[in-house]
């Protein structure tokens, strides 16, 4: 199960890929307006010089939450390993037919596979979007540079449908075309309220109460202020901003909710012991297993629930 995993997450990975790096899917071209007002905004350099540049953006997005989850797993894993409700058993989770795997180690990686998925998600969502619509940005006529004479925009109400309608730069066109929903919104967004979710869930440290809303709210702020910059330097409009926030933060809750259903982490006493896990058996949670036995009076053959990632 664990192989069919890794081929899911590579297709994600491969086709957020060929979204951002090759020109397989082709951007939707819009006509427009001539001197179309909501379009001739300032344009102000390329990505690189905007005040949230993507480098900083994507570490961020990447690196903060690799750091908060692995640290935070690391010391909720100490907390338990120093405490004396932790017996020999239960440092080893017996997992699939092959490996053994540290608890610490495997709840890490599936907290930050899961987001590394919902991440490479979003970002699908977002540049399937920008192609489809080809909604332009609202500096599009500004680097697009129309010849308005060639095209007749004397009565300024015509509609401009041509393909070649553009004489500027064509990479800094083809990028003004890409702006429904913002990319950047979406990813920061989905970044924040994943980690929010995070520490609101599992961090449960005394003294915590408020520092963790704290926390979690100046994250999700950080997240709409970088919404908001695009806004602010012409790089998208209101309504890319806005829909490029629910996108991220719908699939940060589905992720959340519906896959690693709210960080809860296995607890401890559903190991199953060495010496009774059949290679088949990857996982018991004891209550439903006392469960099921008293139901059915099986005692023999303990009814097994595989539970992958
Ligand atoms: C715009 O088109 C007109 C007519 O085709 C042409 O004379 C003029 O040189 C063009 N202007 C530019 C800036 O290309």
């Amino acid at each position: 199960m664990l192989y069919f995993q890794l081929v899911i997450m590579a297709g994600t990975v491969m086709l957020a890929y060929y979204f951002e790096y090759t020109d397989t899917f082709n951007v939707h071209v819009q006509g427009f307006f001539c001197h179309d007002n909501a379009y001739m905004k300032p344009y102000l350099g390329p990505e690189e010089s905007s005040a949230i540049p993507p480098v900083i953006l994507y570490a961020v997005v990447a690196g903060v939450p690799v750091l908060v989850i692995t640290a935070a797993e690391s010391v909720l894993f100490l907390l338990q390993y120093i405490s004396e409700d932790l017996d020999n058993r239960e440092k080893i989770i017996v997992m699939g037919d092959c490996c053994y795997l540290n608890p610490l180690v495997r709840r890490t990686f599936r907290f930050l596979g899961v987001y590394a998925f919902g991440l490479f998600a979003t970002d699908i969502f977002v540049n399937a979007g920008q192609v489809v619509t080809g909604n332009m940005s609202p500096y599009f006529l500004t680097v697009c540079k129309p010849n308005y004479t060639a095209l007749g925009c004397q009565q300024t109400t015509r509609f401009i449908s041509q393909q070649d309608a553009c004489t500027g730069n064509s990479e800094d066109v083809t990028r003004a075309r890409k702006s429904f929903p913002s990319k950047e919104a979406a990813l920061s967004v989905y970044a924040a309220l994943y980690v929010s979710m995070y520490i609101m869930c599992r961090v449960k440290a005394k003294g915590t109460r408020l520092a963790k809303p704290v926390v979690s709210l100046g994250l999700t702020c950080l997240a709409f202020l970088t919404g908001i910059n695009r806004v602010v330097e012409y790089r998208n409009h209101w309504a890319d901003v806005i829909a490029g926030f629910v996108i991220g933060g719908a699939i940060a809750v589905f992720v959340v909710v519906c896959v690693v259903k709210n960080f809860k982490g296995k607890p401890l006493l559903s190991v199953m012991p060495p010496e009774e896990s059949a290679p088949s058996a990857h996982l018991l949670r004891q209550p439903r297993v006392e469960h099921a036995v008293e139901k059915y009076g099986a005692p023999q053959s303990p009814i097994t629930y595989a539970e992958v990632t």
